[in-house]
Order: C-alpha cells, then structure tokens, then sequence
C-alpha cells in the first residue's frame, strides 16, 4: 500500500533523535485516537464521514479511516482522488469544480477504477463532465455545491440550485447524487453559541435545498458538509448525511485556538533542532517557513512553556526563552505544534509515524504535489 521507509535511511524503531530534522512526525496512539473519536461521533449522531484527505494526501491515513468505518475520502483536487484510486479507495468526493478538456477526461478514465463524485455549480460543468463521461460509457455521480454564506465557489441557494438539480437529472452520462456546502466562514466566530447557532442556520439553509429537490421529485441522498473547525456543531443538524471534515484527526494551533476544537489531541508534530543561542533569550530553530507554515497561526513547542515562537524566515525559526530559564542547548530537539497543518503538510515528503517513542512507519504524502 505504501513504501515505507524509501526516502529515509531510517531504520524501524528509531527513536525521535535518530530522525534528521525538520521532520513531521505523527503520534499513532493520538491519531488514532482521534480517528476513533471523530467515526464515534459521527455514528452516534446517524451521520456517515467521509474526511477529507487535503491535509494529510496519505492513503495510508486514509486507509485507517475507512477500517473504522468512513465510507470513502474527500479530495480537494482530481490528481489527489487519482491517488486514492490507485490505493483502492473508490468513494471519492472531489469538493471542487474539475473543468478543462483534459481533466474531464481523466475524471472520465477515474471512473473506471472509482466511483468519483464531483461537486458542480454550473451547466458548464455538467455539460463538460457528461460528455466526457458518455464518451468513455461511464456514468459520474456529481453533487450541487451550494453557496451557504462562504462566498467562495457554489450555486446560490433555492432557484438557481433546483435548476441546477433538476439538469444533472436529465442529462445522460451523470447522476445526481446530492448537494454539498461548506460553512467555512463560520469556523473562527468567538462567542460559541453566536456561532454554533450560525452553523445551525447554514445548515438548515442547505437541508431546505434539498428538501426543493426532493419535493420536485428529484433524488437527493447526499447532503454533505462540515469542516474540523465546525464538526462538533455540524455533527448535531438534522438533514446533513454525511461529514468532510478531515484535519480534525492531525489538529493543529489554528484549530485549536482560532476554531476552539477541544475534543482532539494533537497528534501531528514538527520535529526541530536548536541550530544557534545567539543570547540568553534567543533559541534558533531549523524549521523556518520552507518547512511550516505561520501565515494563520504561530506554532506552538510542545511541552514547553519557557519557549515561545516568535518569527520566522525561510529557513530560520525564532523561539523566544520566557521565565527567566537557561532554555534549551545547541543540538536539542524541539517538537512544535504546526500552525495550520493543511499548508505545513505539502512541504513533506513523509509523514514519521511513532509509537510508544519508536518509529513505526513511515507514509509518503503521495497526494503531495497533485494540484491539477
Ligand atoms: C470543501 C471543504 N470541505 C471541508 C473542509 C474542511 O477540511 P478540514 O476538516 O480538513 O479543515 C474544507 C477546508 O478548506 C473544504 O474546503
């Protein structure tokens, strides 16, 4: 399934200071914990989950998913579904629009090995994937995606997304199979019951979409939403069939604190060495930008409450000493937690995996680099 240990001459059971820094490493008793949790809260509230694999472009992750029970994986790009297909993973909901000869023919040859969904907000988009898909003799389940507030890509709700619906229905080479919206621009309201009411409201705008749907006699079984930042609230609406949120299971400082996700330990790490004590305050790091990202939130140093992050560079990180201590020396190991995990993740080639200290895998980010 995946090709451990390929890029790294390190051996199984290696411990973290036998890993050359900076290295992203994962917790598997803490991932796997949170996988059991996010699948547990799903089932408990009658909704399947279908995380999305953006942030972690691991089969291998995505693997332990399925084996707890989610029915397939979401995808932000073609080229990442392309990479589940080629593991065994066959339900794939690609959230995006795939528009463009040559990936509507992909999407078409996808079929063949998969069974894709594709969110549309446009004739355009049907039109192109239903030729595509006759051309092959294939069939391809697409989803309305749903403008709910985000303001990013999506159908306005009501008309237009009946309209929409009712044109997938009657057009051979593709099925309808549903509606999806995301609430992302929910995730980060303070006040929690300002925003799980927000949620709620963004939801039930969504279900009454389907319900248009429905009562024009069209099918709708999927209804699809939900982010990490959003799961505990989304989880609860009536109407929502199935849940995308996927980060939830590495968590992250913007999850944690800009989302307030409590319920999930951090599972993912950075992996640093002190390189330079310029002074008594200043702690250089090896992992500057090239290896984090910090745009949306500084990390967090695990463990440590005398450090605090404070700038980076390409490839510099500065951490602050805080409380009057020594801090730590040249050639000690830092572990930090990432800012945003989606965006640090794409600048690894692996994920290390440890267990109980021990090195107990290593997973390629295969779906790294599959932007088209
Ligand atoms: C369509 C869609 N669904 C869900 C998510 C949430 O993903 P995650 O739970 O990994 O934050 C995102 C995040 O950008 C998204 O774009």
């Amino acid at each position: 399934m995946h090709n451990p240990y390929v890029h790294s001459p390190v051996k199984p059971g290696a411990t973290l200071d036998q890993i050359d820094t900076p290295a992203l490493c994962l917790d598997a008793d803490a991932l796997e914990a949170n996988i059991a949790r996010a699948a547990d809260i799903c089932r408990r509230n009658a909704k399947q989950w279908r995380p999305h694999s953006k942030g972690h472009k691991s089969p291998a992750l995505a693997r332990l998913q399925l084996d707890v029970g989610a029915i397939g994986v979401t995808c932000a790009k073609l080229g990442e579904a392309e990479v589940m297909a080629a593991h065994g993973i066959r339900d794939i909901l690609i959230a995006n629009q795939v528009v463009g000869p040559q990936k509507v023919r992909r999407l078409a040859m996808l079929r063949r090995s998969a069974d894709p969904i594709v969110a549309v907000d446009d004739v355009h988009h049907v039109a192109e994937i239903a030729d595509a898909a006759r051309a092959l003799g294939v069939e391809i389940r697409l989803l309305v995606e749903v403008d709910i507030g985000l303001a990013r890509a999506g159908c306005p709700s009501g008309q237009a997304t009946l309209d929409l619906a009712r044109e997938i229905d009657g057009t051979a080479g593709v099925t309808l199979a549903g509606i999806m919206g995301y609430e992302g621009h929910l995730l980060t309201i303070e006040d929690v019951e300002e925003k799980r009411l927000a949620i709620e409201k963004a939801m039930a705008e969504l279900v009454d979409n389907r319900d248009r749907i429905l009562a024009a006699d069209l099918p709708c079984p999927i209804v699809s939403a939900g982010g990490t930042g959003s799961f505990r609230y989304t989880v609860a609406c009536p109407g929502i069939t199935e849940l995308q949120a996927g980060g939830l299971v590495m968590m992250d400082v913007f999850y944690r604190q800009a989302c307030q996700v409590e319920d999930f330990q951090n599972a993912l790490s950075l992996v640093t060495t002190v390189v330079s004590r310029p002074n008594t305050e200043r702690v250089i790091v090896d992992a500057g930008r090239k290896s984090h990202n910090v745009e949306l939130r500084l990390p967090v140093v695990q463990g440590r409450d005398d450090l605090v992050a404070v700038r980076f560079s390409a490839e510099h990180g500065e951490l602050k000493v805080v409380g009057g201590g020594t801090g730590p020396a040249i050639g000690e190991r830092l572990c930090l937690v990432p800012g945003y995990s989606d965006l640090t993740n794409v600048l690894h080639d692996e994920f290390y995996v440890f267990r109980d200290g021990r090195l107990a895998d290593v997973w390629p980010l295969l779906g790294r680099g599959k932007i088209r």
